[in-house]
């Protein structure tokens, strides 16, 4: 079995971070997103994983799975244009030849394994084998109409009425069948190929499609709320404490902190789950739970709680951060001036809320 990871795509959602880096390398707890993602592929063993990247970030997808701790044997192809997911497995159509295949989309985060998913399809050879998961409103989502025995009788796309509450979770198993199904759907009104059309004419077709249910969370890290909830969750879940940086006799660290090596506390309290990157200087500040700060960043005199700061950043005199994500290389400073005034210079499609 192969694997074939989607990192192209536009990111619109996440600008303006999505300007200078890809949203599958956007971190959270101070990971890329896509690691994860790569971590999950290790876990059921599959060694040769078909990357889809775009031209304008694929260099530093690249760069960021370079080091390869999984020992992948990657192949990275190269999509020019977002036009869809089921264009995606068009264009990897010579990487994944005959074998089946897991097709996961590089922003998505789970929070459990993948083994009984790949073990069931093994099992039970279907067409294809969708991830489904049980959400709130899935009128923005794919959504599946399951029979009791588990197998797919339908998929609507952002359904008004929603036959189910079962989301498409963007993690899929498929025989190579599918690359037979891609070839006769056209694009939607959105102007794409879509998976879950792909599927539907497997269906059509009476191809056994089944699905699996994921009991544990599922982030799609889309937008900085979606963002900002899945750094909560991981910090939650899976930081250990860990202090390998410097912290003075000024400074309290309670609960589980991962500090890095090279990172100073000075005068400040942190309070766990949270990361401090390498080479990060943290003084007279608090820093809360849920906050990720990045490598090579300066706090001072300012007060962080559920944030996540990008590497290089730089945040002084502010009373009180929270709910944020800060881009790297920027700074949010308060003058020491007593001064009502703002001076700002704020980048495209920023949000600042005073
Ligand atoms: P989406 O989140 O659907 O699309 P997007 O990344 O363009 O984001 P936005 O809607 O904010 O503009 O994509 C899901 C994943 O699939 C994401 O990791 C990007 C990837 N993808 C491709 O690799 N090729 C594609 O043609 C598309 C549409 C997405």
């Amino acid at each position: 079995m192969k694997a074939l990871v989607l990192a192209g795509g536009k990111g619109t959602r996440l600008r303006p971070l999505t300007y200078t880096i890809p949203k599958q390398l956007v971190p959270v707890a101070n990971r890329p997103i896509i690691h994860y993602v790569m971590d999950q592929i290790a876990g059921v063993g599959i060694r040769d994983v078909g990357v889809i990247i775009s031209p304008d970030t694929g260099s530093q997808i690249k760069e960021a799975l370079a080091e390869n701790p999984w020992r992948f044997n990657f192949s990275f192809i190269l999509q020019e244009e977002p036009r869809g997911l089921a264009h995606a497995v068009m264009v990897a159509r010579d990487f994944l030849g005959s074998d089946p295949f897991l097709m996961y989309l590089g922003d998505n985060l789970i929070g459990q394994g993948i083994e009984a998913f790949v073990e069931e399809f093994r099992q039970s050879k279907p067409e294809a084998m969708i991830l489904l998961k049980e959400v709130a409103d899935p009128r923005m989502f794919g959504v599946a109409e399951v029979d009791c025995d588990g197998k797919i009788r339908r998929l609507v796309e952002k359904p008004k009425v929603p036959p189910s509450n079962l989301a498409l979770v963007g993690i899929y198993l498929f025989s190579p069948f599918i690359h037979e199904a891609v070839l006769e759907i056209t694009p939607s009104f959105r102007g794409e190929l879509e998976i879950t059309d792909a599927i539907q004419k497997l269906l059509d077709r009476g191809k056994t499609v089944r699905s699996f249910i994921l009991e544990r969370w599922w982030l799609d890290t889309g937008k900085k709320d979606d963002l900002l909830e899945a750094n909560r969750v991981v910090l939650d879940e899976l930081v250990r404490e860990s202090l390998q940086g410097e912290v003075d006799g000024g400074s309290r660290v309670a609960g589980r902190v991962f500090l890095a090596r090279g990172a100073r506390i000075e005068g400040s309290t942190v309070r766990g789950p949270a990361v401090i990157g390498k080479g990060t200087i943290v003084r007279n500040s608090f820093i809360g739970p849920y906050t990720s700060i990045g490598n090579g960043c300066v706090v001072e005199g300012s007060a962080l709680e559920h944030a996540v700061i990008l590497d290089g950043a730089r945040i002084a005199g502010i009373a009180r951060l929270e709910d944020s994500v800060v881009g790297r290389n920027a700074v949010i400073s308060k003058g020491s001036q007593n001064s009502q005034a703002l001076r700002l210079m704020v980048g495209d499609d920023a949000e600042v809320l005073l």
